[in-house]
């Protein structure tokens, strides 16, 4: 990737490899550590296999990304981010099963259902959705303060929610064979993978402080970033093989389901993923916020993602 024009020095992969090693070590001791907090009746073994070891760990990046242009605590973002990381990893599990998606390969490897059965995978994504927020609300952690696990708590239960994530489920399952307008797909995707990608940026931005207009300009770097994450994956269902992307490609089409690129056609939903880089990037330099060079390359990595 190129690093961007305003600042030539910033190694997105040197970046992106420190704060990769810190989640993966972070998400090992707290989900279900078989040597100090075991789940019962394997149920730590389908969490574990749900989490670990697989993921691009885009919304943890966007946590700590966040974090940084805030100049924000970093012990506080490495909770956030991983509790970010474990509701992203329930929501994959459930919209892996045969009742939503009905998929079998997941970062490439068996879907959750498939190595552990239905029942266990459901009880692994109810079980990590509540340890993200346990995850957000330590006993003896004084890096994060009450108001803070307040404010990261409520930002992730709405994006997690109806009003974000499972809404926009809901609206995905019931859309199977509709033509959507513009408007409701664009509704769909803000619901359903931008609002959790939105809050990441917000829940970095919570772990400092930022002006109101920062904070505005985060809120629309995350929209408008989030929105054209979804469009790339969309697009990458259509031109990406199952190897490339460790899940199962043209599952859309044959699951007749409404995408960016059945309502614009391929070139321009690669023409609109570009437009909103440009929003996304035109918004950070709009914030008044001088260490956005994560958040710059991460927008760029995101849209220009071939996986
Ligand atoms: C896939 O998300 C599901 C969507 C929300 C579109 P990612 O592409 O971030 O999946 P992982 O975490 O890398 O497996
Ligand atoms: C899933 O969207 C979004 C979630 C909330 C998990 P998709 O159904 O398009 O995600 P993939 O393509 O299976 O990863
Ligand atoms: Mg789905
Ligand atoms: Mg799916
Ligand atoms: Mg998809």
């Amino acid at each position: 990737m190129n690093a961007p024009e305003n600042f030539p020095l910033f190694d997105l992969s040197d970046w992106s490899a420190r704060q990769l090693a810190a989640t993966e070590q972070a998400l090992s001791r707290w989900v279900a550590n078989p040597l100090d907090a075991p789940a019962p009746a394997g149920l730590g073994d389908a969490m574990r296999y749900a989490v670990l070891d697989g993921g691009k760990r885009l919304r943890p990046l966007l946590v700590m990304a966040a974090c940084d242009a805030v100049n924000g605590t970093i012990a506080t973002a490495l909770r956030a981010a991983c509790a970010v990381e474990l509701i992203h990893a329930y929501s994959l599990v459930h919209d892996d099963m045969p009742c939503m998606d009905n998929d079998v390969l997941r970062r490439g490897k068996p879907t959750v259902h498939v190595q552990f059965g239905q029942a266990q995978a459901l009880l692994a994504g109810d079980a990590l959705q509540a340890l993200a927020f346990e995850l957000l609300t330590p006993e003896s952690d004084d890096s994060v303060s009450a108001p803070t696990q307040a404010r990261l708590c409520r930002l992730l239960a709405q994006a997690a929610g109806y009003q974000g994530m499972a809404g926009g489920q809901a609206i995905d399952l019931a859309s199977v064979g509709l033509p959507l307008t513009s408007a409701q797909l664009h509704e769909m995707h803000r619901l359903k993978t931008g609002a959790l990608l939105q809050a990441s940026v917000m829940m970095g931005a919570a772990c400092g402080t930022a002006s109101p207009a920062a904070l505005k300009a985060l809120q629309t770097y995350g929209a408008t970033v989030g929105l054209a994450f979804q469009v790339v994956d969309d697009i990458l269902d259509v031109t990406a093989d199952a190897a490339t992307l460790g899940k199962t490609a043209g599952k859309d089409a044959a699951q007749d389901k409404p995408t960016f690129v059945s309502l614009m056609g391929l070139q321009d939903s690669r023409d609109y993923a570009q437009q909103l880089l440009a929003q996304a990037l035109a918004s950070l330099q709009n914030s008044g916020l001088e260490n956005t060079h994560a958040l710059q390359a991460l927008a760029d990595m995101l849209v220009n993602r071939q996986h």
